[in-house]
């Protein structure tokens, strides 16, 4: 693996190693001492070309746990503003001897043209490219659905096989939803897409999952339910149905989470808004993974950096802490 596009092009095995590894980073994570020789003398520069808190700063703390030189970049404030391409702009940060680009654009295909243009000689890391993916948060999703639903060492070498997902919310913006889908039918679970009519993506009928237009009828046979949050940045007021409307039949409070099975998960990939897609007794209640998910976010991205920059190496062999 030289870049990482898309949550598509990723096989069972490569899926399975990232995340083995990545449970290996968390365990440095819970050291006194939370960083590894792997990345040293490598630099890594985060190229935001839009808003992020979690992906941006996840980033930055799983190349700094891995001692790389972070150079952060945000379109805001840099020569973007005066008219500058994408092109220009990578090429001027490789000038100054970049091994890997974390890329988050706003359009779709930006870190696959940036991979595949000949511009630059780096790996590139598509950290979120308009709605078409977001395959870190899909490995961070799985990494977490793994250690909730299996354990985390009984985890280690499996997928996620007949595990029933249940993504609801806005699927026609979200490149969340698109590399959950794509990631969990490759870890073998088996998807269900809810969402308003309105919200769904045309030509969804050739993805691999299900859809269903109400909420209440799958829950209990959810053994995880990702809520996304409604991207109205990115639409049509025309095409929304009211938020309170959005509340009633899409949103997950507590008396539809009771008909979730006792053991089945919330997840949200953040940000979250609490009273619409979800009410703050469901994000605040123990069953909701979203704090745990941005956790394991660090240890999924230190995985990828690794595997993409480190991984002829035996660095984290050498540092693989002892067992317990
Ligand atoms: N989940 C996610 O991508 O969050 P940010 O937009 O804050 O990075």
């Amino acid at each position: 693996m030289r870049h990482l596009i898309s949550a598509a092009d990723l096989t069972r095995d490569d899926a399975v190693l990232i995340l083995d590894t990545a449970e290996e980073m968390a365990r440095v994570a819970d050291r006194p001492i939370k960083k590894l020789p792997t990345l040293r003398g490598r630099t890594v520069v985060n190229l935001f070309f839009e808003d992020s808190t979690r992906t941006r700063i996840s980033f930055e703390a799983a190349e700094k746990r891995l001692s790389a030189d972070v150079i952060n970049f945000t379109a805001k404030g840099s020569s973007v503003s005066k008219g500058e391409s994408l092109k220009d702009t990578a090429q001027t940060l490789e000038a100054m001897g970049v091994d890997a680009v974390v890329i988050r654009h706003g359009a779709s295909g930006a870190p696959f043209r940036l991979a595949t243009s000949g511009w630059i000689d780096a790996a590139v890391i598509n950290a979120g490219d308009g709605t078409h993916q977001h395959p870190t948060q899909a490995l961070l999703d799985a990494f977490t659905l793994r250690r909730r639903l299996v354990g985390p060492d009984a985890g280690l070498g499996q997928d996620l096989a007949g595990r029933r997902v249940t993504v609801v919310g806005d699927i026609l913006h979200s490149r969340v939803a698109r590399s959950n889908v794509d990631l969990l039918h490759t870890l073998g679970a088996h998807v269900t897409l809810v969402a308003p009519p309105t919200l769904v993506p045309v030509g969804v009928e050739n993805w691999p999952c299900e859809v269903s237009y109400s909420l209440d009828k799958v829950l209990d046979r959810s053994d995880a339910v990702m809520m996304l949050r409604v991207q109205r940045e990115r639409m049509n007021a025309a095409y929304f149905p009211t938020e309170r409307e959005y509340a009633r039949r899409y949103g997950l409070d507590g008396e539809r989470m009771a008909k979730m099975p006792g053991d089945a998960v919330v997840m949200h990939p953040g940000p979250m808004v609490r009273g619409m897609e979800i009410t703050a007794e469901v994000a605040d209640s123990p069953r909701c993974t979203a704090v745990e998910q941005v956790t394991n976010g660090v240890s999924v991205r230190m995985a990828v950096l690794y595997l993409l920059l480190g991984g002829n190496e035996p660095a984290v062999a050498q540092n693989r802490p002892a067992p317990a």
